[in-house]
């Protein structure tokens, strides 16, 4: 497991010319806000505004609130869809965060893809049998199978203990447009209570679409052969959420990449571009294992992995990994307090 995020001089220059050609490239891009005036908001926004500002408004004031982000967005290629592009992330990161907030004191908003993993129920999800595979019959009743019955005690105990003391509230998205509305309008309620609220920006975000009024309205017909996809580029929604959305509040967004040489500079890049607080760099194949902290402060990034023991005793990276960003966010709380 290597944890070397450093690339010669050569190979650095060529990378940031491919980060600047991205960068040249995205000056294309539509304006984040004609994003929303030309697609359509989730049939349940407007549910969402209701329940998000009541269970903020419900908080003690000294609690920290953290908005969790997580799963992959779809973007349809019909308006009566069949058929979509999927974003890779199955939600891990997110629920096993989530269970981590919660323990470390915070209110979680968990803003997670329909279908995907969510807290304290993700470890439930990968029989082959589905639901009945935990279960059997004894005596005529149904109860939980010997082996899993700790874990789903455990599991079951947590997820009623927060939900009764309204520390999670859990909010479905499908789409990249039902993702950015929602997050649009949680942001903007989030907003007022300043540092005291933590974005983490999880979730795996599309970042090709096509737009609602050039898609196909009806299922695309297979009769004339192969079919070519032209996608508009998305919008980068961490600049107007970090500008104009949140600006006081604590800002966490994940940089993923593939190809370990681009992650480092892609990373710095998203950190000047947006001045956001921190951007948590990770490759795909290692992620579970391994994480860096980017920051502006800091001119090495900080490196966070697990050991062959935490991984044989079923400890997650997030466990760490949320214990190390709560001090930060508490330093960012009480630094703002002073000012
Ligand atoms: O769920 P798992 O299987 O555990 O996987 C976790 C993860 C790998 C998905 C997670 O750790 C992760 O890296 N999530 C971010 C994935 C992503 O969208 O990365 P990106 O490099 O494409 O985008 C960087 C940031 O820009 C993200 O915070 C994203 O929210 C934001 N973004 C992306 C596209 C877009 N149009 N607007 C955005 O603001």
């Amino acid at each position: 497991m290597s944890s070397k995020l450093t690339v010669d001089r050569a190979q650095s220059e060529s990378v940031q010319e491919a980060v600047v050609s991205s960068i040249l490239s995205e000056r294309k891009v539509i304006d984040p806000d004609t994003y929303f005036d030309d697609n359509k908001p989730p049939a349940n926004l407007r549910w969402a505004n209701g329940r998000v500002s009541e269970f903020v408004a419900q908080q003690p004031k000294e609690r920290p609130i953290a908005l969790v982000t997580s799963g992959g967005t779809t973007v349809p290629l019909e308006n009566n869809t069949v058929r979509f592009v999927d974003n890779f992330s199955a939600g891990t990161r997110g629920s096993s965060s989530a269970e981590q907030f919660l323990a470390s004191g915070y209110a979680v908003i968990y803003l997670y893809r329909d279908q995907s993993l969510q807290p304290f129920n993700r470890h439930y999800s990968h029989n082959p049998d589905g639901v009945l595979g935990y279960l059997d019959i004894v005596d005529g009743k149904v109860v939980v199978k010997p082996e899993w019955a700790e874990q789903m005690h455990r599991d079951l105990e947590l997820f009623k203990r927060y939900k009764n003391a309204n520390q999670l509230l859990m909010v479905s998205f499908t789409t990249l447009s039902d993702y950015l509305f929602l997050l649009r309008e949680i942001s903007l309620i989030l907003a007022p209570l300043g540092p005291r609220a933590m974005l983490y920006l999880a979730a795996a975000v599309s970042d090709f679409f096509i737009p609602t009024h050039i898609m196909a309205e009806h299922k695309i017909q297979s009769g004339s052969g192969d079919l070519t996809l032209r996608m508009n580029q998305v919008p980068k929604f961490l600049r107007p959420l970090v500008k104009n959305w949140v600006p006081r509040c604590f800002i966490i967004s994940f940089k993923l990449e593939t190809d370990s040489e681009l992650l480092a500079p892609k990373a710095r890049h998203a950190l000047e571009k947006y001045g956001h607080q921190i951007v948590i760099a990770n490759l795909l194949h290692t992620r579970k294992w391994q994480v860096w902290l980017f920051t502006n402060s800091e001119p090495e990034p900080y490196l966070l992995q697990i050991s062959k023991e935490d991984i044989e005793n079923n400890r997650d990276i997030e466990h760490y990994l949320v214990v190390e960003l709560a001090r930060r966010h508490q330093e960012y709380i009480s630094n703002s307090n002073q000012l």
